[in-house]
């Protein structure tokens, strides 16, 4: 195997079958090493925060893996106003926090004018800040509007490149070529794009998470989000197996060697299946983590899935200190993408 990890050190790439060996790995040292490497290489022993803000678990789709899905019974569901949003922003900016990421269900209630509003108030009171959108597919003129607003950053996870494998976690309404529709048109406008996939998902093959591979080296996205699938009750998928953690820091350490300017995050989703998902995650090749900002009152309501560990922006002090004690660095700053240009 350290033939295949270091092909991949070197050259970025490597075949299908060597890319699902690596996956399978059980002793994974050799490659977490190549990807620490790497990492330190472009980032340093930086980690970048972004401040995530929940504004509403309303959501016109039925995912059938997620615990806010249209369909899901007894949630209550609650939408935040501008000045909520807003006063979330501030505290964030007070803990150091420069990027925002405004992420919600799929829900019509709030216009492109009131998004375009509130991307607008956020950016005027904190111009040193990004924010950043996660609020699903939309038409390309409600894109183009809000990156006009000052949106500069998008998030859009693609959940599977497989055609096969995403009819079987959304309904027929939803549509991975769509999906990919919206992830090019977002690229195009010009947001610095975040896509990403779950592991273990229902149904999942190693072939599928290797056309996941592929279709990011296509879409060659700043940033790159992936987590352990987590059952979440009441939804189709409720009695479903998670996905593994040893996989999920395998793929990590793969997409740093593959992508190695990318702002990978150690997801919510990781630090749910394990106690040390957080910190395992940077040691694998993340450089980004995602406090939370929503307001404590409706934090457990956006409820992907079952035990959700989001920590608050208030755990920010501790968080650091475990940061700092694995040999890592938590910065105040946007935390823009580098890039080789940057380095010449
Ligand atoms: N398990 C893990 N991740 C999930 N997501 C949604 N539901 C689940 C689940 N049950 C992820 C999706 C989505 C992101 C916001 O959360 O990948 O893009």
């Amino acid at each position: 195997m350290k033939a295949t990890i270091d092909k991949l050190f070197r050259t970025g790439d490597a075949s299908n079958e060597e890319l699902k060996a690596l996956m399978d790995l059980c002793d994974n040292e050799g490659l977490k090493e190549a990807a620490v490497a790497r990492r330190k290489e472009h980032y340093g022993t930086a980690v970048y925060i972004r401040g995530l803000i929940e504004f509403s678990n309303h959501c016109r789709n039925n995912c059938f893996y997620c615990g806010i899905r249209a369909a899901q019974k007894d949630l209550r569901r609650y939408r935040l106003g501008k000045s909520e949003i807003l006063s979330c922003c501030n505290e964030g900016y007070k803990l150091g926090l420069r990027t925002f990421v405004l992420q919600s269900g799929e829900d019509n209630e709030y216009s492109d004018e009131a998004l375009c509003n509130i991307i607008y108030s956020i950016k005027s009171s904190h111009p040193d800040c990004a924010v950043a959108l996660s609020i699903g597919e939309k038409s390309r003129a409600s894109y183009q509007a809000y990156f006009n607003a000052g949106a500069e950053r998008y998030l859009l996870r693609h959940e599977t490149a497989s055609p096969r494998h995403y009819a079987r976690l959304h309904p027929t309404s939803m549509s991975i070529e769509n999906r990919k529709r919206c992830l090019w048109d977002l690229k195009d406008i010009g947001y610095q794009v975040g896509s990403g996939f779950m592991v273990g998902s229902p149904f999942q093959t190693l072939d599928d998470l290797v056309s996941d591979l592929r279709f990011l080296q296509e879409l060659q996205p700043d940033m790159i989000g992936i987590g352990p699938f987590i059952p979440a009750q009441g939804t189709p998928f409720a009695h479903m197996q998670a996905g593994s953690l040893a996989r999920t820091l395998n793929l990590i350490s793969m997409l740093r060697l593959m992508f190695p300017y990318s702002l990978i995050p150690s997801t919510t989703s990781l630090a749910s299946i394990s106690p040390q998902g957080r910190l395992l995650g940077l040691e694998a090749g993340a450089n980004v983590l995602m406090p939370n900002l929503s307001p404590a009152s409706v934090r457990t309501l956006y409820s992907l899935y079952d035990h959700k560990d989001a920590f608050s922006a208030s755990g920010l002090e501790i968080l650091k200190e475990e940061v700092s004690g694995i040999g890592y660095e938590v910065v105040a700053c946007r935390g823009d993408v580098k890039s080789q240009k940057d380095e010449n």
